[in-house]
This record gives structure tokens, sequence and C-alpha cells, in this order.
């Protein structure tokens, strides 16, 4: 069955169709259904099915005879190290991990945040959750400590699991600090916190608090899986909305487990006992979906690399992990592949590697600039794909589905969307716009298995995000459009949310933090183009009548702010002093405007714009910042 069938079978008969793919999953009850719809507009997959997603992951290739196969391979040129752990040593590690964690008090439905940098340990306490049914949070190491407490309030933990440090080129990041200042910042108390020290920092242990994480394993009997229901939250990941308060996104256990094992073959094109290679961070979802879960549960085996493109030592580094561990599949962002491009334009460190199991590379996190994409097609001679998707949606919303048919490629599309997802392009009365005309992107409902059912603590905030401006849609947030062959084109955002690096930010989130600085009457936060990272952020301050500081010190001490509230990924340096924002009549900050002027694009004089020549004053201000480049 071609692309088309495949598709056109998931839309007639989605319980057909998601029932089957269960099948490759162990259930300990089986569904007796796919889709629950009763409570519309809210959807759940496989809710009567009861599962383990460790056992599905782990335990199961072992009972299978695979014990012996390569689960994880750690490889930090960052510490000169790589080592492998077996699907049985897993099983082990993480079955007396949960036992340590069980003894402590943490049962099915507890919430366990994880604080790590890409050491296994981290997949390991992410599937020691996953065994007892606990429902992990994992927190990005390059966020600061008041996220951290934010997150930490949100979702109360019973115990959080952190290293005494992570390791960036040239700087050991203090986690230990971060977490402590995290915990004395929330309202709630976890009730434990487990440290793995790491050896280039063993970290000071709070009495009564904190245990070792080998110490506290220490004669402990080890936990079997415990089943959950199919909708038993599998884990809570936040993600950056419109403002300070990150968006709790919820993965229900049995659609994750489905819809993952399904696209490693159907997307991926990859066989279990392959090697899969997300060149992500476990605490971005491409960490939680392609490092961890889907890898393991399809028995693969899966990297966790502990570097960075270019550096570590060299933008060499991932042609060497894919030649030293036979990488079928990478995945990465397209500003990965900007940086080694600029370090070696040539791609001449590439020769001196045998990259001839590397089959495909996707891309996603990003819209894939075509120079990119057509330097590694170039260069590494395998089918570049750029795919399209969310942390909300969890897998792949658009892409080519690599297992089932070799689509032809367009360059600047992410290809179809996959089996389940039925996407529109609306204008904004909500009705469906002709193809190759701009509109905001849709889902129709129910989303596919494997997306989010709803956000943490937060449903009306989920319909009022996700549902209510279109309803019987689910509004992705990003603006495009559709060709006549149905491959979509990602442009824009229609929010505030802007992509750093791969990483995804709030405007919001950091003009709050502006605007906390006592000589800050009023700020902007914008994402202006930039060659390596995609964007930048960048903040426009207006200052209080009479304040003292200059304005260069004003701009240092808002910088320090952001990289001390949100943290270093927020990548926050550029802002300028500004006497005025422009603005519509009504209030509103004309954003959009702004960026034009800062990318040196054409840009229509907004009709409802309060005083045009502020525009003039904006130009100049980054004319001195060097904008347009
Ligand atoms: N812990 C602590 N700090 C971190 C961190 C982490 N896990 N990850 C990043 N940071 C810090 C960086 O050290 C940097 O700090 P600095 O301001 O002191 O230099 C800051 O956050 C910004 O990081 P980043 O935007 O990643 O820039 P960079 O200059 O360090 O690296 C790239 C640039 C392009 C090489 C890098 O961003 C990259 O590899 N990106 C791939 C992104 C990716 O995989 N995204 C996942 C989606 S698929
Ligand atoms: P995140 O939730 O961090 O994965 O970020 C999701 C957002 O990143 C999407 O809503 C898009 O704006 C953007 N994005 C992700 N993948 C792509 C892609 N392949 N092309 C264009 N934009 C993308």
């Amino acid at each position: 069955m071609g692309y088309s069938d495949v598709y056109a079978e998931a839309n007639a008969d989605p319980d057909g169709f998601w029932m089957n793919a269960a099948e490759a999953i162990d259930w300990v009850t089986p569904p007796t259904k796919a889709l629950t719809d009763d409570n519309a507009p809210l959807y759940e997959w496989f809710t009567d099915g009861t599962l383990n997603a460790c056992w599905n992951a782990v335990d199961r290739h072992v009972e299978a005879g695979h014990g012996e196969r390569i689960a994880i391979i750690h490889d930090s040129p960052i510490t000169h190290s790589k080592h492998e752990i077996s699907y049985s040593e897993l099983r082990d590690h993480v079955a007396s991990l949960a036992g340590a964690l069980r003894a402590k008090g943490v049962e099915k439905g507890d919430r366990v945040i994880i604080y790590m940098p890409m050491v296994p340990e981290a997949l390991e306490a992410m599937l020691a959750c996953s065994r007892l049914g606990a429902i992990h949070s994992v927190v990005f190491g390059g966020f600061a400590a008041n996220e951290l407490a934010v997150r930490i309030d949100d979702c109360q933990p019973k115990c959080i699991i952190a290293a005494s440090c992570g390791l960036e080129p040239g700087r050991v990041v203090h986690y230990k600090p971060l977490l402590d200042g995290a915990i004395e910042q929330a309202s709630h108390k976890p009730d434990f916190c487990v440290i793995f020290q790491r050896e280039q920092e063993v970290a000071h242990l709070e009495e009564g608090r904190d245990v070792d994480w080998h110490a506290f394993q220490y004669g402990v009997e080890p936990a079997d899986c415990v089943p959950v229901a199919g909708n038993h939250p599998h884990y809570i990941l936040y993600t950056s909305g419109t403002t300070g308060q990150p968006k709790g996104v919820i993965r229900h256990t049995g659609g994750h487990m489905v819809a993952l094992n399904w696209s490693m073959r159907n997307l991926y094109d990859m066989n279990p006992g392959e090697v899969f290679w997300a060149a992500s961070d476990v605490g971005w979802v491409v960490g939680h979906s392609y490092i961890c879960y889907a890898p393991l549960t399809f028995g693969c085996t899966t990297i966790v690399f502990e570097g960075k493109p270019v550096g570590t030592p060299d933008a060499g580094t991932f042609w060497r992990v894919i030649q030293d561990h036979n990488v079928k599949c990478l995945f990465t962002a397209p500003t990965a592949l900007r940086a080694v491009k600029r370090e070696d334009p040539q791609g001449a460190l590439i020769g001196d590697y045998d990259i001839s199991c590397l089959e495909s590379l996707f891309l996603a996190g990003e819209r894939a600039d075509p120079d990119t994409i057509i330097w590694a097609q170039d260069k590494l001679g395998v089918p570049v794909v750029d795919h399209w998707w969310q942390t909300e949606t969890g897998w792949c919303i658009a892409g080519n589905p690599l297992g089932i048919e070799r689509l032809p490629i367009k360059i600047g599309s992410p290809s179809v969307p996959m089996p389940g997802y039925d996407v529109q392009i609306l204008d904004e009365g909500g009705h469906p716009v002709a193809d190759g005309e701009l509109g905001a992107i849709a889902i129709k409902l129910p989303l596919p298995p494997g997306t989010l059912p709803t956000l943490w603590n937060a449903e009306a905030r989920f319909r009022k995000s996700y549902l209510d401006h279109f309803p019987g849609y689910y509004e992705t947030g990003d603006a495009g459009y559709k060709d006549e062959d149905g491959y979509l084109y990602i442009m824009a955002r229609t929010d505030d949310v802007i992509n750093v690096a791969g990483h995804r930010l709030s405007t919001g989130a950091m003009e709050e933090v502006l605007a906390s600085h006592p000589d800050v009457a009023e700020c902007a936060v914008i994402g202006v183009a930039d060659q390596l990272k995609g964007q930048m952020p960048m903040g426009f301050l207006c200052l209080n009548a009479g304040t003292q500081k200059s304005a260069e010190d004003v701009v240092a001490e808002c910088v320090k702010l952001v990289r001390e509230k949100i943290g270093p990924v927020a990548a926050f340096k550029l802002a300028t002093v500004v006497q005025r924002l422009p603005k519509t009549r009504s209030g509103k900050i004309l954003r959009g405007t702004m960026v034009n002027i800062a990318d040196g694009k054409d840009y229509k004089m907004p009709a409802t714009i309060d005083d045009p020549a502020i525009l003039d004053e904006i130009t100049e201000a980054l004319k001195e910042l060097g904008y347009p480049k």
C-alpha cells in the first residue's frame, strides 16, 4: 500500500487503523476500541486498555530474547567517554531505581520532576517513573531556577531527580544550586530529591531531603511494571505559550506507545536492532519521543549524545558518531546543520569518516531553509526529510513516510500529513482557503493517538488556547499553505512564540521579565531573523521618566535578568532603549511591523497605527544594533 491508501484508510476507519497499530504493543488488557469521543471536543485513545510503558520500552525486548542487544549508547565528546547499556542491563537499572523510588513512597499518579543533562541516567529516571506509573516531567537543563520553580508549583512533584551538574563546552552548569534555589522559591516542596553525582562535580546533599542516586538503591527490592490505563498520563512536558506560565502538555500512555511505535517503521523506515540517533535533548519533546520512548519501544538502539554539532571538538563530530555507532537514521534541527555548514562549508570533514550506514536525515524543530537542505542532500547523499510537529502532538504532523513510500521531496515543504491528521488551512472565519493561499493551520478533531488530550490542571486553558478559535479543529499556532499536491508549507507562528536554535521560546515570558526591571516602563520582545539560530530575541525598552541609570546599564541589567529568570537557553542578548513603542490606536504593540523592519522586509504602514513617526525611531534604533543585517 502506498501513502495515499494508508492515509485514506486511517481517515475512513480510524478505529480499525489504530486498533491494528495497537497490536504491535504489549497490553496487560487489550483495549476494546481505539477512540473515546463521549466528551468531545476532548478525545482519548485506548482508554479501556491497560499497559505499562516501561515494559514496552524495555522488559518485553529482554523477554523476547534480545537482552544482549544494545539499548543505549552514551557518546560524550564533552567528557571523552563512550559506553553501552544492553536491554537487560537497562531493565536491571530501571527496576532497581523504580524499587528505590517506591520504597520512598512514589506511586502510580505521583509526579516526579527530572532535571538532568544528556546522560543515560536521565532515560533511566524517565523509565523508572513509567515503570511505577508515576508521571514524570523533565525540565530542560538550560532553564534557570525560576522556570524550574514554576514547574514545581504547577505539577507538585513528590520527588525531584537531578544530576549534580551538566556540562556545556567550557563551563560546568551547576544544577544543584539551581535546584536548591528553585525549591526555595516554590511554594510546593518535594518530599525528597535524588541526586546523581557526576564525577565532574560532586554536590552537597541536603540532610533529610536529598538522597544519593546509588546509595538509596542499596538493598531495595527491584520493582515490577505497574499496569496503568490507556488514558493514564505518562508524562507532563512544559512548553512555551504566550505568557510566562508554561503549558503542561500531557501525554496519555496508550496512544503514545502506539503512535511512536507506528512511526518508527512507517515514517523513519527503521527495523528493530538498528541504530537511531536523535541529536536533541531529553528536555524537549524530540528527546522524549525519539531519544527515549520510540526507539526503545520499537527495539532499536538509541544514542544519548552529550555534545554539540560544532566545537566538541569540531564540525566532524556528527559524522564520527554516525560512523562509530553505525547510525541508520539521524534526526536533528536545521540549526545544528547550519552550525556545521558554517564551520565546514565544503563538508570536508565528512570525508574523514565512513558514513555509508546512514540512510536518511530527518529535520524538525524549526523551518528548514532550502540552503541547508540542499547542502545536506549534496554532502550526505541521503534523503533529507523535513518534518513538522510540535510538543503538543508528540510526533510528526506532516512528513515524508519513508517506510511506506518515498514521496518526491519538495524543498521548503515538510511534505504531507501523517495518517490521522486532517490538516486544513483556514481563514479568520474558520473556512478552508484555496490551495496556495496562506492561512492558519488547523487540524480537524480528533487528533490521532499520541497527541495531547489536554493540559495539566488547565482544561479551560487547553480549550481557549487550541480549540475555541476554530470550533471542531485544533489550532496549531502555525500559519502556512497547502499546494495542489497536498504538500504543506509552514511559514510563521501566529502567536508570540519564537524559535531560537530549534528551541521554542515565548516572547511574552521575556517581556514579563523585562517589565519587572524597576527602570522599565514598557517593553516589547520580537524574534529577528538570524542566520545560525533561525531567530534571535530582541528587546525594546522604554524607561521610566527620571531614571538615573544610563541606557547601556539598563540594557546590561535586563540581559542578565532574562538569563537569571528564564535561563541561558533564552539567548537574550540584543536589546535597545527607545522613547516609545509603535502601537495601534487601541494600544496593541505592532510587533509584526517591527519584525519586518528588523529583517529588512517591505511592509505596509498599518492602517490602525497611532503615530507613524515612531516607526522611524524604531528603524534608527535597529540601525544602531546593526539591523537589518
Ligand atoms: N544546559 C545548560 N545550558 C544550556 C543547555 C543545557 N542543556 N543547552 C544550551 N545551553 C546554553 C548554552 O550553553 C548557551 O549559553 P551561553 O549563552 O553561555 O553561550 C545558551 O544556552 C544558548 O544555547 P544555544 O542557543 O543552544 O546556542 P549555542 O551557541 O550553545 O549552540 C547550536 C548553537 C546551533 C550549536 C546549538 O543551538 C544546537 O546544537 N542546536 C540544536 C538544537 C536542537 O537540537 N534542538 C532540539 C529540537 S530538535
Ligand atoms: P516545539 O513544540 O518546540 O517542537 O516547537 C513547535 C514549533 O516549531 C511548531 O509549531 C513550528 O512553529 C516549529 N516547527 C517545528 N518543526 C517545523 C518544521 N519542520 N518546519 C517549520 N516549522 C517547524
